[in-house]
């Protein structure tokens, strides 16, 4: 039997918990609030801060813990897999100082650069202003990024967030006051995909591509969100992906694992999220991510074939090379239902009812109290259906989604033909392939 414990309470870390069960792990969680999906699964759950490591370590000592799994990366960053490991409990989620892959947009550019991996942008790192407007001159368009972990509110891009080339540089010299740093990068025209791979620090294994939805409203409007749902396809590409493409993006993580081993001389230890964007000049790098994705993980882990406990021991004892990963072909839609106002004012408080259907339920930013579920502000539900199609996946997480009762809402149009069709027009014109 092993005991796993992990760290997180979103729909993500509920969907890992299912996977790990599944595997036949004895589940315990630390997480900040009672998300029931994790509490049904767990043995045990400590309610605590996620970064509180000197909590975690005397809970994961009094269960006998085999071995930690991390959801979120501030967990990443506040050092809880350095702390938890120097106490002889081995993470899946790589330490502090190679989780800057996510938490240090310069660090993964430099490191790009240095080892002439290719599909960075165009890029410049500031750490005061000398340069830098004459740099975003020279760009015209840009997106300006906060050298820190900002849960993606750190990242502004001409066109959406700012509109001048003065008001660009005015949020940099913000960025370069709070954070100390900053980097200014070629904005970037195509369609984004998530790569999510599995590495022990040498082997990597590549998941299903997915797409995210990153704003709040139909039609791709409204304001940037932690993502409203996904989609992905039963032969685990994208529709407007060939499959040159999956190899150039795999090619960028395997390459940038090798960097990462030879600039650090440490071994990561966890996920490699790769977000890339097929562009005019090919494949690019828009950033990593050193956990599962969320909601990617929605669109992935129900599919792996492989038992998930199996896949974080070879991650662990660094074997992953004995693993032939496998995912079952089916679609899998994904819809996030969140609260009304979200994400600039989400309501608070406010009690949801979610009927059973045909659909995956995973429980996110919601807290069971007083026999009932409560909106705590941010990504609520996230309902998933599963099937052969992508036709026959969407309407199963359609009908849940809309069969929520509260001040919720959610977008209809996530998984339908008509927004993927909108996709591979999109890059079609831009490719020049009209
Ligand atoms: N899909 C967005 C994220 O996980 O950061």
């Amino acid at each position: 039997m092993t005991s796993v414990l992990l760290i997180g309470h979103g729909a993500r870390e509920h969907c890992i918990a299912e996977a790990l069960v599944k595997g036949g792990a004895t589940l315990f969680a630390v997480m900040k609030y009672h998300n029931p999906g994790i509490v049904s699964l767990a043995r045990e759950v400590k309610i605590a801060a996620l970064e509180d490591a000197a909590t975690i370590i005397d809970f994961a000592k009094q269960k006998k813990i085999d071995f930690a799994f991390i959801g979120p990366e501030a967990v990443l960053e506040a050092g809880v897999v350095d702390a938890l490991e120097s106490h002889g409990i081995p993470c899946v989620g790589p330490k502090k100082t190679l989780a800057r892959l996510e938490t240090s947009k310069g660090f993964t550019r430099a490191l790009v650069e240095k080892y002439k991996v290719p599909g960075n942008p165009r890029f410049k790192s500031f750490t005061d202003e000398k340069g830098m407007l004459q740099f975003m001159q020279e760009l015209s368009s840009f997106v300006v990024k906060a050298d820190g972990l900002c849960a993606g509110k750190g990242v502004q891009v001409m066109g959406d967030h700012f509109k001048t080339i003065a008001e660009g540089f005015a949020y940099a010299k913000t960025c370069i006051s709070e954070a100390g740093k900053v980097v200014v990068e070629e904005k970037l025209e195509g369609e984004e995909f998530s790569l999510q791979c599995f590495t022990d620090g040498k082997t990597v294994l590549p998941m299903p591509l997915v797409q995210d939805h990153k704003r709040a409203l139909v039609g791709d409007k409204g304001p940037n969100t932690g993502g409203m749902g996904s989609y992905s396809c039963p032969d685990h590409l994208l529709p407007f992906l060939k499959q040159e493409h999956v190899n150039a993006a795999l090619s960028i993580t395997k390459q940038v694992a090798a960097a990462l081993l030879k600039e650090t001389g440490e071994r990561y230890h966890g996920i490699m999220y790769g977000g890339f964007m097929l562009t005019k000049s090919g494949v690019k790098l828009i950033e990593y991510n050193a956990r599962m994705g969320d909601p990617e993980t929605m669109n992935v882990l129900p599919l792996l074939e492989n038992n998930l406990v199996d896949v974080c021991k070879a991650i662990i004892n660094e074997k992953l090379g004995t693993i032939n990963l496998s995912f079952a072909k089916y679609a899998v839609v994904c819809k996030y239902v969140v609260p009304q106002g979200y994400p600039d004012h989400p309501l608070k408080n406010e009690k949801i009812v979610v009927p059973q259907n045909k659909a995956r339920i995973y429980y996110a930013s919601v807290d069971q109290r007083n026999g009932g579920l409560y909106l705590l502000g941010s990504r609520a539900i996230a309902c998933v259906g599963i099937a052969p199609t992508l036709a026959a996946a969407e309407p199963i997480a359609e009908e849940a989604a809309s069969s929520i009762q509260g001040k919720v809402f959610h977008r209809e149009d996530i998984g339908t033909k008509a927004l993927i069709d909108k996709r591979v027009q999109h890059l079609r014109v831009l490719l020049g392939s009209v």
